[in-house]
């Protein structure tokens, strides 16, 4: 499966008594109170560290939270991450108040076969998003083995993810990594199909790439969200006030042109919920023709999702990224949910990437049903794209 078989799986390290260096992908939500609002990237992350705890290793892990300037941010630190991890792991877990410096080799140097120590925020330090050589340097002289399992931050070609590798003596990568590797490989290189994409979110723009590269691959594609708007304008119907990307135009049409000319069914909302504005209570469902000049499109209407429920029921297999609607708001949010329900209910497989769609997934309480949801959200998408992800590149032997 092309890059994968260039990688060592951690599973074929000799772990025993060295010092490991996990990079993982603990960017997680934090409550308004600072706490772990979704420990679902702790959670995954726990089968690699648990295998190298089982192994004897000496395990320094390492991951950025949110988007601190390149210096410490109390509000960012990994102290309630470390506190989590401690939970589910029923064990310490060290938080090393800094990246690198005396103090984090010091706590290195005292760690014993199976502990675990947690460093600061990467992006504490200035070097993590310039991928620093020098940064590079110090974070692999802290350890024998580097490890990556942190496929949701692969797409970024930190010090973290793509420096350290280069200078550490053995690399591997974690389950998690592996994982989430193999199963888009799969969806891009032999799918069953019908193969369906369901694209949302508010961007034509930012999903440009990934429409073009899906319409080599995929049966269906249903366009939902504020993406769809685009190419309504492109149709020459009226969006109101809706939020719509003008000068997209043009591209919209060149997807529907790429969609008619590879036979790719391409579906659009036929009906949608409308209101007066973002912060209405509550919204009014009219065919698409009929929305009016104030109108701001809100979700997706009861006819639209129907139609995409059934393009869903009769897929092998589905990719689904970005919501419907404002889902965040429970007057615009069925649209979403009716979907999320959909591939819960097809007998498919079903992946499912991005932030907002995983949370509609989780918050339908369907997340059971899903064959695989990612931890990735832009990593999912770059690959989705045909591109090389540097972090995973980074492993290659
Ligand atoms: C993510 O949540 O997509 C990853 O953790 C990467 O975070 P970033 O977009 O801040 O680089």
């Amino acid at each position: 499966m092309g890059l994968i078989d260039d990688i060592t799986s951690l599973e074929d390290v000799d772990l025993a008594g060295k010092r490991v260096f996990m990079r993982v992908d603990f960017n997680v939500p934090l409550t308004p109170a600072g706490e772990v609002a979704d420990d679902t990237r702790i959670r995954k992350a726990l089968p690699s560290i648990q295998h190298c705890m089982k192994e004897g290793a000496r395990l320094i892990l390492a991951s950025h939270l949110g988007r601190p300037k390149g210096e410490p941010d109390p509000k960012l630190s990994m102290e309630p991450v470390a506190a989590r991890l401690a939970e589910l792991l029923g064990k310490p877990v060290t938080l090393v108040d800094e990246v690198v410096g005396d103090g984090a080799k010091n706590r290195v140097q005292a760690l014993r076969e199976g502990e675990v120590l947690l460093l600061e925020n990467l992006r504490f330090h200035p070097g993590e998003k310039k991928n620093d050589p020098q940064l590079g340097k110090d974070l692999a002289a802290l350890c024998d083995v580097y490890v990556n399992d942190a496929f949701g931050t692969a797409h970024r070609a930190h010090a973290s993810t793509a420096g350290v590798p280069m200078h550490a003596a053995e690399k591997a990568a974690g389950f998690l990594m592996l994982r989430e590797l193999q199963v888009f490989a799969e969806l891009l290189e032999s799918p069953d199909h019908p193969l369906v994409a369901l694209l949302g979110g508010a961007k034509v723009s930012d999903k440009i790439l990934v429409l073009r590269s899906l319409l080599d691959r995929v049966d269906a594609l249903c366009i939902g969200g504020a993406m769809a708007n685009t190419f309504l304008l492109a149709q020459d119907y009226t969006v109101g006030k809706s939020l719509v990307e003008s000068d997209k135009v043009d591209l919209a049409k060149d997807i529907m042109a790429g969609a008619a000319a590879r036979k790719v069914a391409l579906h659009l909302p036929t009906d949608v919920v409308v209101a007066d504005s973002l912060e209405a209570e509550s919204g009014r469902v009219v065919a698409i023709a009929d929305v009016g000049a104030q109108d701001v499109i809100l979700d997706v209407g009861p006819r639209t999702r129907q139609s995409f429920a059934d393009v869903v029921l009769r897929a092998k297999t589905i990719f689904w990224n970005g919501p419907m609607g404002l889902f965040e708001r429970a007057a615009f949010a069925e649209g979403t949910f009716a979907l999320a329900k959909a591939v819960a209910q097809s007998e498919a497989v079903s992946v499912v990437g991005g932030g907002d769609s995983v949370s509609a997934i989780n918050q339908a309480g369907v997340a059971k049903r899903i064959h695989h949801i990612s931890t990735g959200g832009g990593a999912s998408l770059e690959l989705v794209q045909g591109k090389i992800l540097p972090g995973v590149a980074a492993l290659g032997k």
